[in-house]
């Protein structure tokens, strides 16, 4: 009877502490969450060079909607994939784009010169504008946009690039407004860069 009721006890004990989980929990990702979507700024002053080789800062971002993508030329799939849906997303959505400055940011700066970020673009799309520079402020601006990256080996003379593979949404002044995935449905990321264009004048 003793062992019963311990048991029974113990059952209680275990709902309780699951119940409070559950709450942390959701909590939890609440918060995260709003601290995503309310007013969060991503990004910081930069001085790197576009793909004509000539200086390029943050002012470049301001004042228009845009889309910014880290990635590197070498990359085998996300970033020609990534790159060749956004020129065709654009495509689609015809003149309503047109104030969404779009920028391509290397991560492998020490392979990727202006000269081949302007080769590499124009492959896509010559709305595309190239960033690449100093490694160590590549590495800032990264950081400041919350994007890893990281140098992979693939054998003595070679490596390539592990990177977040989403496309940053921000609006004229430089408010998140949320990401494209890797491999998003078109309908869906139409609709974000429609959102995005809306909010040009903001
Ligand atoms: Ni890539």
């Amino acid at each position: 009877m003793r062992a019963l009721r311990l048991a029974a006890w113990a059952a209680v004990g275990v709902v309780v502490v699951a119940v409070a989980g559950l709450f942390t929990y959701q909590s939890f990702y609440r918060s995260t969450e709003n601290s995503l979507s309310a007013d969060v700024r991503l990004g910081a002053p930069f001085r790197l060079v576009d793909h004509n080789g000539e200086p390029i800062t943050e002012a470049a971002l301001a004042g228009h909607p845009s889309a910014v993508f880290f990635g590197f030329t070498h990359c085998p799939e996300v970033c020609p994939t990534t790159l060749y849906e956004l020129s065709a997303w654009f495509d689609d959505l015809g003149g309503v784009s047109d104030d969404i400055g779009v920028f391509f940011v290397t991560v492998d700066p020490e392979r990727d010169t202006p000269e081949l970020l302007k080769a590499y673009l124009s492959n896509f799309s010559d709305r595309f504008v190239g960033i690449t520079g100093d490694p160590g402020e590549v590495a800032q601006l990264a950081k400041a946009w919350r994007v890893y990256f990281k140098k992979v080996p693939l054998d003595d003379e070679n490596y390539t690039m592990d990177h977040t593979a989403s496309i940053y949404l921000v609006d004229p002044g430089g408010r998140f407004m949320g990401t494209i995935g890797y491999g998003e449905n078109r309908e869906t990321a139409l609709l974000k860069l429609k959102r995005l264009a809306a909010s040009a004048g903001s």
